[in-house]
């Protein structure tokens, strides 16, 4: 089976930055509060103009002018998201339409929340070898503020919105693996349609626990099945939720912490968004070296959790 590598990447942030002092307004919070607990100072939430739609399509637009090949050579696309436009039609399919993408290929959207990506990454691998295709495009995207209790301060000064994109090629010779896996739960919990309010309501401590076992055991069980150590990873990109998260997990591995990035201070946690975000930022910087190794890492509601070792082209 082919693994994936990545070809280029793009990305959309919305117009309205919300700062810390910004929430303060609004709720009973306070700048200190957020940043020492959390490492976010300041989120980005959509217009009126603006939805996931708005900003998966101008991820995608960029991620394929930056990747140099043939739009009609797509061979399949996966959004990851939890905040879609419609439930139906997907957010891949409008996406599709939006760019007037191909049409004979696997186009659907993935729902593993903050591991939505790479979940999206390995759904594109597994399309993309069952059809013989040999590019991707893989999208994570999400408008939270729609969904945010703004009168719930435990949850509303935590989540943002935004959108990273990837196109990627399926090759024999590519550094690529992956393990998911789920505990099931609903310490994150979002209703689905007709059903009461639809906001996000998080048990934060339980997420807390779950998410500073589910790191070190992705980079385990990827030990399980490929031979390296974290000196031979040039990045990891870990789910963007919370820096204390990320530093429990470097202090515990006796880990570089360069290697670790974090841009959660200007994005809070955009969910499915946030590894793809990072990668275009990272990319965007310069700071990835053709043929560097990436080890992504997501957790999140499910409680899922994903754990992938990639590079880039
Ligand atoms: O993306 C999916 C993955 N998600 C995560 O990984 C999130 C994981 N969880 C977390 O990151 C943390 O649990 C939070 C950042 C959500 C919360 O941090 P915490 O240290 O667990 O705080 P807490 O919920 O225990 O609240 C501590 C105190 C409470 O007051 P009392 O009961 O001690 O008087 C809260 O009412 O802080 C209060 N509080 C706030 N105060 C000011 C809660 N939210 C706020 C706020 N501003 N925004």
């Amino acid at each position: 089976m082919k693994g994936l590598k990545i070809i280029s990447t793009g990305s959309a942030i919305p117009s309205r930055n919300v700062t810390n002092d910004d929430l303060a307004q609004v709720v009973e919070t306070n700048d200190e509060w957020i940043f020492t607990r959390t490492g976010i100072h300041s989120r980005y939430f959509c217009n009126e103009e603006e939805s996931t739609l708005t900003l998966a399509t101008d991820a995608a637009r960029k991620a394929i002018e930056n990747s140099g090949i043939n739009k009609d050579d797509i061979g399949c696309i996966i959004c990851a998201t939890l905040s879609g436009d419609y439930a139906s039609p997907s957010l891949s399919c409008m996406v599709q339409a939006c760019l007037s993408l191909p049409q004979d290929i696997p186009v659907l959207d993935v729902n593993a929340a903050c591991s939505g990506f790479l979940y999206g990454l390995e759904v594109c691998r597994g399309m993309l070898n069952a059809t013989e295709g040999k590019y991707g495009l893989v999208i994570g995207a999400e408008q939270l503020s729609r969904i945010l209790d703004m009168q719930d301060r435990s949850t509303c000064v935590l989540f943002g919105d935004g959108a990273g994109a990837v196109i990627v090629e399926a090759a024999q010779d590519a550094y690529y693996d992956s393990v998911l896996g789920a505990k099931g739960g609903k310490q994150i919990l979002i209703n689905g349609i007709g059903n009461k309010a639809q906001y996000i309501e998080m048990d934060g401590k339980e997420v807390f626990k779950f998410a500073v076992d589910a790191l070190p055991k992705c980079i385990r069980k990827l030990q399980e099945k490929q031979t390296f150590t974290l000196d031979d990873i040039d990045h990891v990109i870990c789910h963007q939720a919370n820096s204390r998260i990320i530093d429990h997990c470097i202090k515990k591995l006796k880990a570089d912490p360069d290697k670790f990035y974090k841009n959660m201070d200007h994005f809070g946690n955009t969910s499915a968004a946030s590894i793809p975000l990072a990668l275009a930022e990272m990319d965007e910087k310069n700071m990835i070296k053709s043929g560097d190794k990436l080890l992504l890492i997501g957790f999140g509601g499910g409680l899922t959790w994903a754990g992938t070792l990639i590079t880039k082209e």
